[in-house]
């Protein structure tokens, strides 16, 4: 199995923090946020990745990873997203050569989680799985509802959630991916939305579920990188959450 971490984009949320770096390369408490992706795959055998970058800051990326080797990564290629903000989807279509028919994982470069998914992986045969977590805030992610343990929709950041259970940034799709990609349309807010392509595995009957089980958040707004950099302070320091109440 191979690996893409998509890090394109331009990080305006984050503003303006991001004018002179890029976002994926800000601390999550002791080390730069696309470290915990990166180990997200290797932890799962994961070692060819390729990693899609954008913006002004991008070649910053291999100061800081070089050639992935201190992560165990015995493969690692860049590829540039030149769309600015053109979407997941629009990034994730860089990935074509490098997949080479071959079945991806694919995680955002600004979701950190210490989930385990060597199963998933490791049992993948054909079409999409997609890793659900609950949380509280649904009004925020591609949301998705679930009837007969079927994944029936997913609808992108709905303003009257059906479930609070998030499609996280951690997908694994069969090389249709790339033919998916191409029937989709912008958005709205002027992106190819991954969501979009997930409702097209939806309604061929090939997209299959798992729950995400650990910790999960994406780091992309200050208050979710504020809370992601604790967690892993306190996972790293070794204490109970209860227990922190004055971290
Ligand atoms: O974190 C999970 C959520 O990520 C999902 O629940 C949503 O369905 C999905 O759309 C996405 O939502 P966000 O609005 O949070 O995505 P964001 O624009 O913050 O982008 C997340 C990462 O995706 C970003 O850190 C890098 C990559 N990306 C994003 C865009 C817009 C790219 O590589 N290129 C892009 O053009």
């Amino acid at each position: 199995m191979k690996g893409v971490v998509l890090a394109g984009g331009l990080g305006t949320r984050l503003y303006p923090l991001t004018h002179a770096t890029n976002k994926h390369l800000l601390p999550v408490y002791d080390k730069p946020m696309i470290y915990y992706p990166v180990q997200t795959l290797v932890s799962a055998g994961i070692k060819d990745i390729l990693i899609v970058v954008g913006g002004p800051h991008a070649g910053d990326f291999i100061r800081v990873l070089q050639n992935g080797k201190e992560f165990g990564v015995t493969h690692l290629e860049y590829a540039y997203q030149t769309s600015g903000d053109g979407g997941i989807a629009d990034a994730l279509k860089l990935a074509q050569d490098f997949a080479d028919e071959e079945p991806i994982t694919v995680i955002l470069g600004d979701n950190c989680t210490d989930a385990d998914i060597t199963f998933e992986v490791n049992n993948f045969a054909d079409g999409a799985v997609i890793f659900l977590k609950e949380v509280e805030d649904p009004q925020r992610f591609g949301i998705a509802e679930v009837k007969d343990s079927k994944v029936v929709s997913i609808e992108e950041k709905p303003q009257n959630p059906k479930t609070n259970l998030a499609v996280t940034g951690l997908y694994i799709y069969d090389n249709q991916v790339f033919s998916h990609i191409k029937k989709i349309k912008s958005s709205a807010r002027g992106q190819l939305e991954i969501t979009d392509v997930n409702n097209i595995y939806i309604k061929g009957g090939k997209l299959r579920w798992a729950k995400l089980l650990g910790f999960w958040s994406d780091a992309g707004t200050f208050e979710s990188l504020y809370r992601t950099s604790v967690f892993w302070a306190r996972k790293s320091l070794g204490k109970k959450e209860k227990e922190l109440t004055n971290f």
